[in-house]
């Protein structure tokens, strides 16, 4: 009851102070009715885009969360010294806003593997199977066969687009693999990483299928090891033992990709130097592999060494828009999700702030009448945005008010992870910690999970208006097709004849 008593007073008094940190302009009403009133014209100004999409620009934050997404457009603003609250990020500008459900066909909360295969091929699966229907059973080579179902990447390939991906993660992680592979297991990123009964069962590994699937033109992420034959030093880290070439058929598949697109101008890099040096006006082919595995995180990034997600997506953009017909392309922020696992949202935060960056960078590259934008995420984290905060307070600092404990609390928190700590029956003592690292965590697990509430489906340009309202999340794929006219429905194209 004392505690109680102690907190309710305590609210007071930051009441009273925090409004005297409130900015002058906005203690003035007229301040807010004339942005609401330029919001308004400028809803009432837009205008249906009914064009056949040429180009479909695909930005998907791993794990990116509508708490996360509220999160990392305050810190973007902190970052710039707003407040941040009031923040506008460049995904916050898309006109259409709608929902996705993210179940799997045998979870109530899914993963990456089953949620791209949904998006990407417009079919809902199960948990850790990719490209795969859900006639299919996890790590179950021969329940695939027959089984496979195809992607929007592939269908836009089909109709003459160029095409590419680019991600912070390996290349062959769940998300990028739904473009091109078909696997009852994520987890096959090379030979080595499948059962013997598996390959017996005529099953193929997910780089091999990098090469073997769709011709994709731009290519860029991690993954090296997967890539090489055992033993194979890593160019970058060469005394490292663990980032070596893990493959047991000795293939070598980024030799085996220079010489398929012999005749072309193709490039493969693994550093910065050389992937600043690839003009994008005389190149046909790219493969980017910049780590033995995933990128590091951005905020962690050797910028000498390796481009960020803008220099990434820009240069995916300038090759593939050469080609008259338009191109498709996934950009992922593949670590969101990476850092959440970790109840890290320092780094959470940052790769999505990087992730709105790219967005602004391919609006910028791209004409928003002939360029569907989508922004979404595959699968929502246990975090949480709670307190009272002032305005302006750091989203990774702590809550002014304490708890029933007497001890502050982070305002991120996760409901599981490796953030939770309990020492003699008591949460542990924050008031002088740094808190940009791990977040608490109700519960303790080794990694954070996933959660299932829906997560937010932008979009921007020609037939934006089909991504509203409450969805299944393979909707995604057949809107984005009817748009582009690729795949199967072509009557958006019907009724664009002269197009
Ligand atoms: C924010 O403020 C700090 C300290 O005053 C300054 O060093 C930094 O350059 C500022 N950043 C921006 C983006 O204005
Ligand atoms: C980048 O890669 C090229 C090709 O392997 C190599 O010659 C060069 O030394 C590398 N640059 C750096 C900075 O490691
Ligand atoms: C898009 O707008 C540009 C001018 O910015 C124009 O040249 C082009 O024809 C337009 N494309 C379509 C499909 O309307
Ligand atoms: C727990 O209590 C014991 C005994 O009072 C003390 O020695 C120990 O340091 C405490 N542990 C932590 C993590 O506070
Ligand atoms: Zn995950």
């Amino acid at each position: 009851m004392e505690l109680t008593r102690v907190a309710i007073s305590a609210l007071f008094l930051l009441l009273a102070f925090g409004s005297s940190s409130a900015k002058v302009e906005e203690e003035n009403p007229e301040f807010w009715r004339s942005q609401a009133k330029q919001t308004l014209q400028s809803v009432l100004d837009r205008e249906l885009n009914t064009n056949v999409a040429k180009n479909i620009l695909f930005f998907l934050g791993d794990g990116m969360g509508i708490t996360t997404y509220t999160a990392a457009r305050i810190l973007k603003g902190q970052l710039q010294n707003q407040t941040g609250e009031e923040t506008v990020m460049t995904m916050d500008t898309f006109p259409s806003v709608g929902l996705a459900k993210t179940y799997s066909v045998d979870f109530q909360i899914a993963d990456s593997a089953a949620t791209a295969t949904a998006y990407l091929c417009g079919v809902k699966t199960n948990l850790n199977t990719i490209g795969v229907s859900a006639a299919t059973r996890n790590g179950v080579c021969k329940s695939q066969k027959g089984n496979e179902v195809t992607s929007i990447l592939k269908w836009a390939k089909d109709a003459g687009k160029s095409v590419g991906i680019v991600t912070t993660t390996r290349v062959q992680h769940a998300t990028p693999a739904a473009t091109y592979a078909h696997t009852a297991s994520r987890k096959w990123y090379s030979d080595a990483d499948m059962p013997a009964g598996a390959k017996k069962d005529g099953c193929t590994d997910i780089s091999s299928q990098l090469l073997s699937n769709t011709d994709i033109d731009v290519i860029i992420g991690g993954g090296r090891k997967y890539m090489t034959p055992r033993g194979t030093k890593d160019p970058e880290y060469p005394r490292d033992y663990s980032s070596w070439g893990k493959r047991k058929d000795g293939r070598d598949l980024i030799k085996e990709w220079q010489s398929m697109k012999f005749g072309k101008v193709a490039h493969y890099v693994w550093n910065k130097t050389d992937f600043d040096a690839v003009d994008p006006e005389t190149t046909d082919y790219l493969m980017a592999l910049f780590e033995p595995g995933d990128l590091r995180f951005e905020a962690d990034r050797d910028p000498n060494m390796d481009p960020s997600i803008v220099e990434t997506t820009e240069k995916a953009i300038r090759i593939l828009q050469k080609n008259p017909k338009g191109f498709f392309l996934l950009v992922e922020g593949g670590r969101i999700d990476q850092a959440h696992h970790a109840g890290r949202a320092y780094m959470a935060l940052h790769e999505a702030v990087a992730l709105d960056y790219a967005i602004a960078k391919g609006l910028e590259l791209t004409k928003e009448n002939e360029t569907l934008t989508i922004v979404m995420a595959d699968h929502s984290h246990p975090m949480t945005f709670n307190g009272y905060p002032f305005r302006g307070q750091s989203i990774l600092g702590k809550s002014p008010l304490w708890a029933m404990d007497v001890l502050p609390y982070t305002t991120l928190m996760y409901g599981n992870g490796p953030g939770h700590k309990v020492a003699n029956g008591t949460r542990p003592d924050i008031r002088n910690v740094n808190t940009n690292y791990v977040q608490l965590a109700a519960v303790p697990t080794e990694s954070a999970t996933h959660s299932g509430e829906d997560v937010a489906v932008l979009a921007r340009g020609p037939m934006a208006h089909l991504f509203q309202g409450v969805q299944e999340q393979n909707y995604i794929a057949h809107a984005m097709a009817y748009a582009a006219c690729v795949g199967a429905d072509q009557r958006h194209s019907n009724l664009n004849g002269s197009l």
